[in-house]
């Protein structure tokens, strides 16, 4: 379980965070809306010790996260995975190398154990034999893949999902969804997504919470979310929806 209390957070006096208090349970999967700049990226980067809060605690699994000694964080960060919103391979390794980074890192396993477990997590994101090539020859999806698995090669119990579908196409997008999905179901980890994209959020998360002026100031499910009467909130998903219908529209060449 994790929980966010009264968590604050300044940038050179601009307040980016300002009392975020959330509970996240085992087994949810849930999606964090707001706009773009809102400090969603800042909230995540916080869960895993990235960024330190000015105020405020972040418990997992019981232990002030923001309190322990560095040691101490390196083995709590164990149970995250993370998959950022650049995807951030190392364009220098293969993608083997890549995937058993983690596990070369932070554990004792042997060459053949790493190949091993790389093979199974290729597996179970839908690729096969592709541990030699390197990133630069892999298409925009299949990249997308490949960071998957890396983060999930520590087999963690918490997921962070940053913006899994901001800038790749519908079609795409639809398919990295599904992706997430398939593996909330196998793994039943608990998954915390960050977007801006409604329509994903809608498709992959079974709680809602929205961050706005430096809070929470919505957290429950798809109906409670879209009869909420937050101002804040009504405009956020109107917004989202015509622009996706936009979007859509444009790709099909009518404007
Ligand atoms: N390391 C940093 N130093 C200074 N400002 C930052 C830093 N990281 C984020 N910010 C600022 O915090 C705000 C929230 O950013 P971010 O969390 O990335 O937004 P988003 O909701 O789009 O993910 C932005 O104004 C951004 O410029
Ligand atoms: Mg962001």
């Amino acid at each position: 379980m994790i929980e966010i209390k009264n968590l604050h957070k300044r940038f050179d006096g601009e307040t980016v965070l300002n009392g975020v208090n959330l509970t996240i349970s085992d087994g949810d999967t849930l999606v964090i809306i707001g706009k773009s700049g809102c400090g969603k990226t800042v909230l995540l980067k916080h869960l895993i010790g990235l960024l330190k809060p000015d105020e405020g605690e972040i418990r997992i699994d019981g232990i002030d996260i923001t309190k322990v000694r560095r040691k101490k964080l390196y083995e709590m960060r164990k149970k995250f995975g993370m998959l950022f919103q650049s995807g951030a391979l190392f364009d220098s390794m293969t993608v083997g190398e890549n995937i058993g980074l983690p596990l070369r890192e932070h554990t004792r396993l042997s060459d053949e154990d790493i190949r091993r477990v790389v093979e199974e997590k290729l597996r179970l994101v839908g690729l096969e034999q592709i541990e030699n090539l390197r990133p630069a020859e892999l298409s925009g999806g299949m990249k997308k893949r490949v960071a998957l698995a890396r983060a999930l090669v520590m087999e963690p119990l918490y997921i962070l999902f940053d913006e899994p579908t901001t800038g790749v196409d519908p079609v795409l997008a639809d398919k990295i969804n599904d992706l997430i999905i398939e593996i909330q179901k196998k793994l039943k980890t608990t998954s915390i997504t960050v977007t801006h994209d409604i329509a994903s959020a809608f498709k992959i998360g079974n709680t809602f919470a929205m961050l706005a002026d430096g809070k929470i100031i919505f957290k429950g499910t798809e109906k409670e979310l879209k009869e909420n009467r937050d101002p804040r909130v009504k405009e956020f998903l109107k917004s989202s929806g015509t622009f996706r219908r936009r979007f859509r529209r444009i790709n099909k060449g009518k404007v």
